[in-house]
């Protein structure tokens, strides 16, 4: 039996390790421009015995005809959803794991913040600001959630979900029905998106680069329970600088969003002289993502100011689709 599954690289390392322990084969399907720049990451699944196959990848029809149309591509996390999709529907040994995006992935993440909130207990603590970073939302949303339901019963917490200002999906997405993947096969789900055939910069945050957001943390910014905020690349790599040498940790450049708008909440926090219990989701450590702090210390890392037009066009594909209720 096989498992195939989407890059978010976090989950593809998890999976394969899981996959191993139980005997079961697995292949992950990782994003082109990811399996190029973290190849420590990709030794890591191999090491686990996963089979990991650059997307979009000539094994799939769905692959193909990408690249057909794009022999360059850089890959999206949304191709690399078709072509899972598609190798786990043609065989019935086969299953896909999703590691984000859909409900059910939120809800089991959101041990983190019962157990978060356990934590801050034993300190005698609670947050006045939650923040995580946000690609399909799985991190953000373990960790906000449990605190999520305590702000609809009234208490006052901002909670900021975090995207790279090159995919805003949250910040300049419409709320609507789309698609998960490129090729249209998963069912249409209610969200904020950039449109299915949005392909993101090649920014080192692999992870953050998905067209949609999770259908629950899209209606959580619609009731405003969820502020969202979206931060450009360079300064996520000074914040992640700045992290590593007074905390020690090098962190995901996925993760140093966070980092960077706990930066920026904490110097809000100190201008106007209140004291504020800050608490982020550290969702992974940056240590097979050396070759991005490399380019970013040579500065070889730019920011990327993502034109409306691209925007416009990539949403053009919706038109025809139904459309959601928005919030009143
Ligand atoms: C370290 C890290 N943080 C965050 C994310 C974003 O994913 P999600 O929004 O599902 O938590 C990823 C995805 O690859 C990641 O690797």
């Amino acid at each position: 039996m096989a498992h195939f599954e989407m890059p978010v690289d976090k989950w593809g390392s998890s999976l394969a390790m899981c996959c191993s322990f139980f005997g079961i084969e697995c292949k992950v399907f990782m994003v082109k421009i990811s399996y190029n720049q973290k190849p420590y990451r990709r030794l890591m699944m191999e090491t686990w015995g996963a089979n990991c196959t650059a997307s979009p990848s000539t094994e799939t029809k769905a692959g193909r005809s990408i690249l057909e149309k794009y022999p360059d591509s850089p890959g999206s996390l949304g191709m690399a959803i078709s072509e899972a999709v598609e190798e786990a529907v043609s065989d019935e040994h086969t299953k896909y794991a999703l590691g984000s995006v859909l409900n059910h992935v939120m809800i089991h993440q959101s041990i983190i913040g019962l157990e978060a909130k356990k934590q801050m207990e034993m300190a005698g603590a609670y947050p006045d600001v939650i923040i995580g970073s946000a690609g399909g939302g799985s991190n953000f949303a373990g960790l906000a959630f449990p605190y999520a339901l305590d702000k609809i019963n009234g208490k006052d917490i901002d909670i900021i979900a975090v995207e790279p200002a090159s995919c805003p999906t949250m910040t300049r997405g419409p709320f609507a029905y789309d698609f998960g993947d490129t090729v249209q096969m998963t069912p249409l789900l209610p969200m904020h998106t950039l449109g299915h055939n949005f392909v993101p910069a090649p920014i080192h945050a692999g992870g953050l680069r998905y067209h949609g957001m999770a259908p629950l943390v899209s209606q959580l910014i619609l009731d405003k329970i969820i502020r969202p905020e979206s931060i450009q690349q360079l300064e996520t790599f000074k914040a992640g600088m700045t992290f590593a040498r007074s905390e020690g940790y090098i962190s995901a450049p996925e993760c140093n969003h966070a980092v960077a708008m706990t930066i920026r909440e904490a110097l809000k926090a100190k201008e106007e002289g209140k004291e504020k219990t800050i608490l982020f989701n550290w969702s992974g450590h940056g240590l097979v993502d050396m070759a991005a702090y490399e380019s970013f210390f040579r500065g070889k890392l730019a920011d990327h100011e993502l034109p409306q037009e691209q925007i416009d066009v990539a949403l053009k594909d919706l038109e025809s689709l139904p459309k959601p209720r928005q919030a009143t």
